[in-house]
């Protein structure tokens, strides 16, 4: 499919090799973020493969969102060591992260309210965000704009291309901020909640648009809704307390008593 080759065809060299022969896209050792006397994060050791779907799970304040920030530079850690990719990125800024193929979504809405789907994801297209550029209308990009229909079709916006986001239903928003993080080539996203406030009908759409993603965009998701998250992952990491407790394939998750209760038990919030 067009998307797909145009995705894929980023010039991107791929996952150094590492150990047996493993591509590691991120490996978080000993990851600590304090926060005065809070700890949020506690020695975390992370791995994710190139490609890889991964789902954090966990309840409320488990530190989960702390983690994205310490992967994304938002908050980097007080304490570890972050590789992506092979590279150390550390003590990296946001936007060198971002330029090494790593994205985010955020729990709050990061789009141009006035403007249409479609120039929304031709200005991410073309490396503008809100807050990072002040805004001025570019110039014609036919490359761009190629790329833009292309993210618009991923995200099943077409029939809503021409709208302004203002006028767009809650869940479309939330589609047009996956395609928001997908532009420009990214290695891995992470998604910080995507489902949240979606009507049963919306979480449908969100599932098929993150299954037929590009397979080598590898994905973490942080998602409180386990028919959500076990059905888009290879993979589950469990956190609470700022820790990881357990990881497993989405079968073996799903099976956990100590899962069972945090989920069913009330436990999360
Ligand atoms: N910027 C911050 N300043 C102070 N405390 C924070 C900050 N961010 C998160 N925390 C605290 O860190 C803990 C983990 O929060 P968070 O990572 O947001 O949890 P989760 O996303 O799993 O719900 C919570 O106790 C939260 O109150
Ligand atoms: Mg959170």
């Amino acid at each position: 499919m067009a998307e797909r080759s145009s995705l894929s065809a980023t010039g991107l060299s791929g996952a150094r090799l590492s150990g047996a022969g493993v591509a590691h896209a991120l490996r978080l050792e000993g990851v600590s973020r304090h926060f005065g006397a809070l700890v949020a994060l506690d020695a975390v050791d992370l791995e994710v493969t190139a490609g890889e779907r991964r789902a954090v799970l966990g309840s409320n304040g488990a530190g989960k969102t702390t983690l994205f920030n310490a992967i994304t530079g938002d908050f980097p850690p007080t304490a570890g060591r972050i590789q992506f990719f092979g590279e150390d990125v550390t003590s990296l800024p946001v936007h060198e992260r971002i330029r090494r193929g790593l994205r985010r979504t955020y729990q709050h809405s990061l789009l141009f309210r006035g403007l249409s789907v479609l120039d929304n994801l031709y200005l991410a297209v073309r490396g503008v965000s809100r807050g990072r550029y002040s805004f001025r209308r570019p110039r014609r990009d036919d490359a761009a704009l190629r790329s833009a229909r292309e993210l618009v079709h991923l995200v099943h916006l077409d029939h809503v291309a021409g709208t302004v986001v203002a006028n767009l239903a809650y869940g479309q928003q939330r589609q047009l901020e996956i395609g928001m993080a997908l532009a420009g080539a990214p290695r891995m996203v992470l998604f910080d909640e995507p489902a949240a406030g979606l009507s049963a009908r919306e979480r449908r759409e969100l599932i098929e648009i993150l299954r037929s993603l590009p397979r080598h965009i590898g994905y973490i998701i942080i998602e409180h809704d386990l028919d959500v998250a076990l059905r888009v992952v290879d993979r589950v990491t469990m956190m609470h307390n700022g820790r990881i407790f357990k990881e497993g394939t989405p079968g073996e998750i799903e099976n956990d008593p100590q899962v069972q209760q945090i989920y069913l038990g009330g436990g999360h919030g």
